[in-house]
């Protein structure tokens, strides 16, 4: 059916519930629906949810409760819970949230349509968390543009569904399933048709991206990458996530000599106790990681590195605490996201002992922070004195000091703006210029480095 209205999207979560929320805006435009940033406007509310810790799922809730009196003034409107709490919670999310209209779970999305379908024509209430082998295939595609930010030239493309590593403490498994990856025939179709419709940058999805195929006995994800590194108006790959255990020589190579694919790797490594990752049921140990690190730079020396953490896995010492610290100590990350544990109850370790205090828990996270934040530093100050190629993204939000002093220097120049890009490492770059392109890769020469940012000037300008 078709219908006239205004959708809106609040995407929580990680890179691939951002690709969700595209396939979600891409179905919802084929139902005749537009897409509005002010939720006042909306017709349909959907909420793409996250269940990955408790913080996560309360801001679902929250997000959604807020409708209960909004549909009193508006009836019409129809509010979805979609993604990791839909499927976790299916007919339970209606105890929490009564006024809740569809509960459309990760596997569930080409079926969306008929789920409005059914709303429109009276039904109360649609769950639907059934499993579907691989949703991708049948959903829109997303090429024309992003539901989210019309110029965007870097997007996300999820080659694969679902985990089956089943680390004690992760609700992925259960909220997304079983591994499957899609074929590499439809990633590179859609990626063509990306690059088409102007995109240069690409982040391949996946919880394993290192076991893609495997399963299905398709080509390696070495072989992907070598095929999507011949995707013509393509000048940028990167991917995540890669599991420590399955990382080979062979995507070392690939990192090293494929052009398109970035420097840089997020490799989470989650504690430096071996003790705590034999808990975790990570299948590797510190050594083992720092082994992997340690080829992994002797091929790639200019590599940037980022990593997951976890603090306050059950049963965690203060010795095991220093474990982590020492490993970032050892290795010099770039950047890491830390993460405090939360109890999830579908995971085994909601059931193990000793569990560690919330109090305990933010005290370990912001000596880890802190200590990380010193090697942030220390990595951007590295890269002073050094040209870096920058893909250009946009306007930047915030002024840097070199900006007003390159104004004072050049006050004739009167179009001279901040811009933002990314190098290939991930870092974030401002520098001035008057007629950069979003989209245009050109190089920078770094002059500053501030905590989480670099600043510089366009070589030859
Ligand atoms: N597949 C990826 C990560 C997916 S979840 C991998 O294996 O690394 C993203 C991050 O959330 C994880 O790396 C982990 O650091 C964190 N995380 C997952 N479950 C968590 C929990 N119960 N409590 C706190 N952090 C968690
Ligand atoms: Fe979760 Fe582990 Fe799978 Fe990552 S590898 S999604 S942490 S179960
Ligand atoms: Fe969250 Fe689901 Fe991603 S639980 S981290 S949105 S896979």
């Amino acid at each position: 059916m078709k219908y006239k209205g205004y959708a809106y999207i609040y995407t929580i979560g990680c890179q691939m519930n951002v690709y969700d929320s595209e396939k979600l805006a891409a179905i919802l435009n084929s139902y005749g629906f537009e897409k509005t940033d002010d939720m006042d406007k909306a017709d349909i509310v959907v909420c793409n949810t996250c269940s990955i810790r408790h913080k996560a799922e309360e801001k679902a809730f929250s997000f959604l409760g807020r409708f209960a009196k909004i549909k009193k003034r508006k009836p019409h409107l129809i509010t979805v819970m979609a993604g990791c709490v839909a499927q976790q919670e299916g007919e339970k999310a209606f105890s929490r949230i009564p006024h809740l209209d569809i509960v459309l779970g990760t596997q569930a999305f080409s079926r969306f349509g008929q789920a409005i379908d059914a709303v429109k024509s009276g039904k109360q209430r649609v769950v639907d968390t059934k499993d579907s082998r691989m949703i991708y295939e049948a959903l829109p595609d997303i090429s024309d543009t992003s539901f989210f930010d019309e110029n965007k030239i870097s997007r996300f493309v999820t080659i694969m569904q679902g985990c089956d590593n089943y680390c004690t403490y992760c609700v992925v498994p259960y909220v997304r399933g079983r591994e499957r990856s899609r074929s590499p025939e439809s990633i590179v179709e859609e990626i063509s048709l990306l690059a088409r419709s102007g995109v240069k940058e690409v982040t391949l999805l996946g919880q394993n991206v290192n076991s893609y195929g495997q399963k299905e006995g398709q080509i390696s994800f070495v072989q992907l990458l070598t095929k999507i590194n011949k995707i013509n108006g393509i000048h940028r790959i990167r991917f995540a996530t890669s599991h420590p255990k399955d990382l080979s020589i062979n995507l070392i190579f690939a990192i090293q000599e494929l052009d398109k694919v970035c420097n840089h790797l997020h490799l989470p490594v989650q504690s430096g106790s071996n003790k705590i990752l034999k808990k975790m049921n990570r299948g590797y140990t510190r050594e083992k990681y720092i082994f992997r690190i340690k080829a992994l730079k002797r091929e790639c020396p200019d590599v940037a590195l980022s990593t997951d953490i976890i603090v306050g896995f059950p049963s965690e010492t203060r010795e095991d605490f220093n474990d982590t610290m020492n490993l970032l100590r050892e290795i010099q990350f770039d950047s890491i996201y830390a993460f405090a544990y939360s109890d999830r109850s579908s995971a085994p370790a909601a059931k193990f002992s000793e569990q560690i205090d919330e109090k305990q828990k933010r005290e370990r996270l912001n000596n880890l922070l802190e200590l990380q934040e010193h090697y942030t530093q220390k990595k951007n100050k590295e890269l002073v004195g050094k040209t870096l190629e920058v893909l250009v993204e946009g306007k930047s939000q915030k002024k840097r000091d070199g900006f007003e002093q390159t104004l004072k220097n050049l006050e004739h120049r009167k179009n001279l703006v901040q811009m933002a890009g990314r190098s290939e490492s991930n870092k974030i770059v401002h520098f001035p210029s008057e007629h950069v392109n979003i989209g245009d890769i050109i190089k920078i020469r770094i002059e500053n480095a501030y905590p989480h940012s670099l600043w510089g000037h366009p070589v030859g300008a």
